[in-house]
């Protein structure tokens, strides 16, 4: 039904009409063995989770709400690789489905024109050294054509940057796609090409931030990201900071 081009990512797929978050039901079936590449997707959610335990727009028929189970063999400090694994992704399928270039901000929000088209949560069931499973829960915006006034703002669709309406399995078999491509690559040559491709999107980087984290706001230049995905900044004292998961806001010149 998807049409897949993929060898082994969306072959087991969980097609919901409603469900409170694919992300909640793929954690579920993570836990009871879903094999890698498992994806859930979902016409709508009910109770749709962001980062930082925010809530995430879901209304039927409009977007692509869909998580994916992975289960590489690496580290728990290492996940933070494949947030940005999946942003590259996403980025490359909205390139190759709409022409526009959207841009990364560190980690996970994809951008157009400075409003948010899509965004990604990265959660992990793991051992203290090994991951078990990545449960990557991708939102985009595909369809709509408004958005309620809290988020209109900073949210944006495809479909209101370019005037056209988009059908979504296409986007979901595209991103399928590019998803499978970059994790084999990383799976055998490691995170530097990603990393590399990542770089090609990222309009953090060389700007002055404010990285609103956990412990506290850090301002400063980010100077790049690491080798494990995290973001390195530099604050007006000389001293560096290793930011690990944050909000960034990306102060105007
Ligand atoms: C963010 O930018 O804060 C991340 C948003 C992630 C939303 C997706 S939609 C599919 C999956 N299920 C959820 O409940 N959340 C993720």
């Amino acid at each position: 039904q998807l049409g897949l081009k993929t060898k082994r990512f969306g072959w087991n797929v969980y097609d919901q009409e409603s469900v409170p978050s694919t992300q909640q039901l793929a954690h579920q079936l993570a836990h009871e063995g879903a094999e890698e590449g498992t994806i859930v997707i979902a016409e709508e959610q009910t109770a749709g989770r962001g980062r930082l335990n925010r809530s995430w727009h879901s209304p039927k028929g409009t977007g692509i709400w869909m998580s994916l189970i992975l289960r590489p063999s690496i580290p728990p400090q290492q996940a933070p690789q494949l947030t940005l694994l999946v942003a590259v992704a996403v980025a490359e399928a909205i390139q190759e489905e709409t022409n526009i270039i959207p841009d990364i901000k560190w980690p996970n929000d994809i951008l157009v024109n400075g409003k948010k088209v899509a965004g990604i949560l990265t959660e992990l069931q793991a051992d203290p050294d090994q991951v078990r499973a990545v449960i990557v829960g991708i939102g985009m915006n595909v369809n709509q054509k408004q958005f309620p006034n809290d988020i209109a703002p900073i949210a944006t669709s495809l479909a209101l940057e370019t005037g056209r309406t988009f059908h979504r399995p296409k986007i979901v078999q595209t991103l399928l796609q590019k998803l499978e491509q970059l994790y084999g690559q990383y799976l055998q040559h490691g995170f530097l090409p990603i990393k590399l491709l990542w770089e090609g999107y990222a309009v953090t980087i060389g700007q002055q931030i404010v990285a609103r984290t956990l412990n506290g706001a850090i301002r400063g230049v980010a100077l790049g990201i690491t080798d494990s995905g995290t973001l390195k900044v530099q604050t007006e004292d000389g001293a560096i900071h290793y930011i690990y998961s944050a909000d960034i806001e990306i102060k105007k010149q």
